[in-house]
């Protein structure tokens, strides 16, 4: 099936699921949206915790939903928060999204400037990944 939804739209999916952000410890609220192929899309912001290392990034809330909800054939995730340029996903992430979502594109914004949409592709933010177990 086609992608249902465009770029933008996909944005203003990660701009909604940001204002959910649990993240009363860094107020650095992240929101992401992923589209499958299906033309899904299935959204999740992060979550932080007291012990702060059990932190959960917006991209993992989302993959993780999406994963044990039984999606899969990521096309694109969009990642929205307040940073120049729009929020990089950090290594974990790109290790997981190298993982489950390879060929997706990576659609980044500044939610103070949502019409600036950054794009990377996985392989280029996580070269030679390791994804499976020899
Ligand atoms: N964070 C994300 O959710 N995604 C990113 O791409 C970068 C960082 C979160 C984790 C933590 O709650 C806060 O931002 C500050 O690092």
């Amino acid at each position: 099936m086609a992608r249902a939804i465009n770029r933008s739209a996909l944005v203003k999916r990660a701009l909604k699921a940001r204002e959910r952000a649990v993240a009363p410890y860094s107020r650095f609220k992240v929101g992401a949206a992923l589209l499958t192929r299906a033309g899904a899309v299935i959204t999740g912001a992060n979550v932080e915790s007291a012990s702060y290392g059990l932190t959960c990034c917006a991209e993992r809330v989302a993959l993780f939903k999406a994963l044990t909800e039984g999606h899969e054939q990521f096309v694109a995730i969009a990642i929205a928060a307040r940073a120049p340029g729009g929020p990089m996903p950090c290594g974990a992430c790109r290790q997981l999204l190298a993982e489950y979502a390879p060929t997706a594109s990576v659609w980044v914004v500044d939610a103070a400037e949502p019409r600036q949409i950054n794009e990377f592709s996985v392989q280029e933010l996580l070269p030679r990944a390791f994804v499976d177990v020899p």
